[in-house]
């Protein structure tokens, strides 16, 4: 269950999800998947979704400069609700790191973005970057991308923690 600071109104407008002070790795992320899972249920609007589950991770996660999504659309990434800077638009699968995860359905884990050949540079403050594909039905539908302003910002527990995420929301992702 919610502990007691994190309240759903299904039917009102409030959404008051937060974090327990020094909660990290497994933890932490349990937490924001029980409070996605909550936020996504009975929405059947992708974007909807995508723009709450953004949220979540920009307020759970600390230590980053960009969170969001971009969708497949006919083949390419297309820019999906996020926080941060305006972004690129359009990202070719295999381009970047980004277009690297959809293309190889593998979670790209970056400890230097300057060291990652094609990294697409969005935001100038960007020192790391965690990618990780939604897929549904076996098919990459969306990636979730973490920018850090930190070198080596993202752990395997945060690797794992999204692609928990990512596996519990990709069905109120496709809708
Ligand atoms: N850095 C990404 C591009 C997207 S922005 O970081 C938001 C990439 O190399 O695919």
């Amino acid at each position: 269950m919610l502990a007691a600071t994190e309240t759903v109104h299904h039917n009102g407008v409030m959404f008051d999800f937060a974090p327990e002070a020094g909660a990290t790795g497994p933890e932490l992320y349990d937490k924001l998947i029980r409070a996605a899972e909550a936020l996504v249920a009975g929405e059947p609007d992708g974007v909807a979704n995508m723009a709450n589950v953004a949220a979540l991770i920009w307020q759970f996660v600390p230590d980053l400069n960009w969170a969001g999504f971009y969708r497949m659309v006919d083949g390419v990434l297309v820019l999906g609700p996020f926080i941060g800077k305006p972004a690129c638009l359009r990202i070719a699968l295999g381009s970047g790191v980004c277009g690297t995860a959809a293309l190889t359905g593998e979670t790209q884990c970056v400890a230097d973005v300057h060291a990652f050949p094609g990294h697409i540079a969005c935001d100038a403050a960007s020192e790391s970057e965690l990618v990780v594909p939604v897929k549904l039905a076996g098919a990459v539908i969306a990636v979730i991308d973490l920018d850090s302003p930190r070198k080596d910002r993202f752990l395997p527990d945060d690797a794992r923690g999204i692609e928990a995420l990512a596996a519990a929301i990709a069905p109120a992702v496709g809708g």
